[in-house]
């Protein structure tokens, strides 16, 4: 979704704007626009210049005048809500007269009466988006007299909703005010300057030395340092943190898209979800950040699993996990519902939000509704230090390095691997024995191997991919375990390769969907060699008896009556057996939408990090 950056120190401020731009152009954009503040010469004040362009970074950058420079400056990449995308509707934003200049990510609730009432004291509106409001508004603030910092504080008091803003004045250039209010800003502190931005990809490659505002919190960035402040001018203290995440990452480094990269990153990203987590000698699973000691895990009597889109797929088959090997109830439910059914909150049932960014703003508003009552709620979160990991009690981070292409691979097995984790951790102290503790540990210890050798399948899965990205659309089945395979891999598909895909349980075919099947709709089946192997061989004899073409993937081959295709993939222990069997599915949705010619990183009205509602 939309991302901020700003520079202020000694150099050209303009360079990294365009870099930090392009480093969030995963996030999904429409349009972009830098402002910087042309330092003052002896005939004229200091001037704000702003360029905007609809499309990529690539094109402001080429629209961008020779001589646009000044020491300090704020960049935006837009995903148009109010507003279409256009280069009148790309941020920055600036008041009547151009000395004030904004980029907003979030929504103005109250935009319109806002807008109202500064047009009728003169403001001149030239977009459509709420952001504008916000660059009138400071500036009649700052027309009151006070500082930048005393206008951007009244103007927040005014506004309703969620926001993350730079704020460029041209008269006092030695500053950037930046706030927060569910959109994350994250400050970069580097040698003599001084870096802002909405996700730390943007700052690796000039500062690791970070400082994550909190919602209603303002900052004041100048070239030497910063300061720290609420909405009501209280000054906070905020600690730098170290970002650990690799500069590489953040690079294709040689695969045609970081999709790829990302998947084959897979084995790697396993071992870190489990270093260090894994107890041998109790087969069990140390996991230091749950904050919650034996007495209070075993009060817990059901697990709540909140999540949205992937995450909720990666928490289906985390409740799986720990029904299965702790025997307590577990559920997972998409977080963007959860929050609008006014939920019960049990003071016995465990929480755990999961978001590979740690940003998605339904998981976080579902996150605080179960605070709000009382609930205790852990996170399953893969960046470090985000807004979700913050507001939870305690949890497991996933370690598995940044994720950059919008569609969720790494990330997402990682999550099922610390699923794993903490089922195996409550399985121990509830009634899992040592000797299926040994088992779950051996198993996951095999893992990343095992993601190698599916990784080695790709040639073939390529081959098929480009066999059935032309079909009409496709159906994913599974049963039980292999649903939330079957959900994830139509996910999966729909999502970078705009190939229309079903997921259903197996056993419901005969109940609605099996009308569908024809020779022009073909089935990506989930046959692992478990207990329902008989069942799930059973649905492929009835897809086939209705000419449907069939794609199994399996542990064992499947007879080539019964699927027209088989990938085999490596068996694990029954309960981990997800985990490998989403892995072709991955290759499958990559190589099919790369077969279509999509945009497979940047996918279509999707954004990498769901910042509203
Ligand atoms: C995954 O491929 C999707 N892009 C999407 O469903 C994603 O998983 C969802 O928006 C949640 O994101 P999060 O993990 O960052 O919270």
């Amino acid at each position: 979704m939309c991302g901020i950056v700003a520079y202020i120190g000694p150099k050209d401020a303009s360079p990294f704007l365009l870099e930090g731009l392009q480093r969030l152009e995963y996030r999904g954009y429409d349009s972009a626009g830098v402002a910087v503040v042309a330092p003052a010469t002896k005939s004229a004040p200091a001037k704000l210049r702003v360029c905007k362009a609809k499309g990529r970074v690539a094109d402001l950058a080429a629209a961008l005048p020779a001589r646009f420079k000044g020491t300090a400056g704020i960049g935006h990449t837009r995903w148009a809500t109010h507003g279409v995308p256009s280069d009148a509707n790309a941020h920055p934003h600036t008041d009547n007269e151009g000395r004030i200049a904004v980029v907003h990510n979030g929504i103005v609730e109250n935009a319109d009466e806002l807008r109202a009432k500064l047009a009728a004291d003169g403001a001149v509106f030239r977009s459509e988006t709420d952001t504008e409001v916000l660059a009138h508004l400071i500036a009649a603030h700052r027309a009151d007299g006070g500082g930048l910092e005393e206008a951007v504080r009244a103007a927040l008091k005014l506004v309703v909703g969620t926001y993350g803003i730079a704020v460029l004045d041209a008269e006092q250039p030695d500053r950037i005010v930046v706030a927060r209010n569910g959109s994350p800003i994250v400050l970069g502190i580097g040698e003599k300057e001084m870096f802002a931005a909405s996700d730390v990809s943007a700052l690796v490659r000039y500062t690791r030395q970070v400082v994550h505002l909190e919602d209603g919190e303002l900052a004041t960035v100048r070239a030497d340092g910063f300061r720290t402040f609420t909405e009501d001018a209280r000054t906070v203290t905020r600690k730098p943190s170290t970002v650990d995440w690799e500069v590489g990452s953040y690079d294709t480094g040689g695969y045609a898209h970081f999709l790829l990269k990302e998947i084959h990153e897979q084995p790697g990203a396993v071992e870190r979800t489990l270093s260090g987590r894994l107890n041998e000698r109790f087969a069990t699973a140390h996991l230091g950040g749950l904050n919650l000691d034996a007495r209070e895990l075993r009060e817990i009597r059901r697990v709540k699993i909140l999540g949205c889109g992937s995450a909720y797929y990666a928490g289906e088959m985390g409740a799986q996990l720990i029904e299965e090997l702790a025997r307590i109830p577990a559920h997972s439910e998409p977080a963007s519902e959860f929050r609008y059914r006014n939920p019960v909150i049990e003071a016995d049932t465990l929480y755990v939000a999961v978001s590979q960014s740690g940003e998605t703003y339904d998981t976080l508003a579902a996150v605080q509704e179960v605070k709000r009552k009382g609930g205790r709620v852990l996170g399953v979160v893969n960046t470090v230090g985000s807004a979700i990991a913050r507001e939870c009690d305690g949890g497991l981070y996933l370690h598995a390095g940044p994720e950059i292409s919008v569609a969720s691979t790494k990330a997402f097995t990682s999550t099922v691997v610390a699923f794993a984790l903490l089922a195996l951790h409550f399985g121990r102290i509830h009634d899992l024995s040592p000797a299926d503790g040994r088992r779950i540990v051996a198993g996951l210890k095999a893992l990343p191997d095992q993601i190698r050798k599916v990784l080695e399948q790709q040639q073939e899965i390529e081959a098929l991919a480009a066999e059935y990205a032309h079909s009409r659309g496709m159906m994913f089945i599974g049963r039980v375990r292999g649903y939330p395979v079957a959900r994830e891999g139509a996910q999966k598909l729909k999502e970078i390769s705009y190939v229309h895909a079903e997921a259903y349980p197996a056993s419901e075919l005969k109940h609605g969907p099996l009308a569908l099947i024809s020779p022009e709709l073909p089935t990506v089946a989930l046959v692992p060699d478990d207990e329902l192997l008989d069942k799930n061989l059973t649905a492929l004899g009835e897809i086939k008896a209705r000419e449907g073409r069939v794609l199994a993937v399996a542990h064992r081959p499947v007879e080539a009556k019964l699927a027209d295709h088989c990938l085999v993939v490596p068996k694990s222990e029954p309960e981990l057996d997800p985990l490998l069997l989403n892995i072709p599915l991955q290759l499958l949705a990559y190589h099919a939408a790369v077969a279509l010619g999509r945009d497979v990183d940047k996918p279509r009205n999707l954004a990498k990090s769901v910042t509203v509602e």
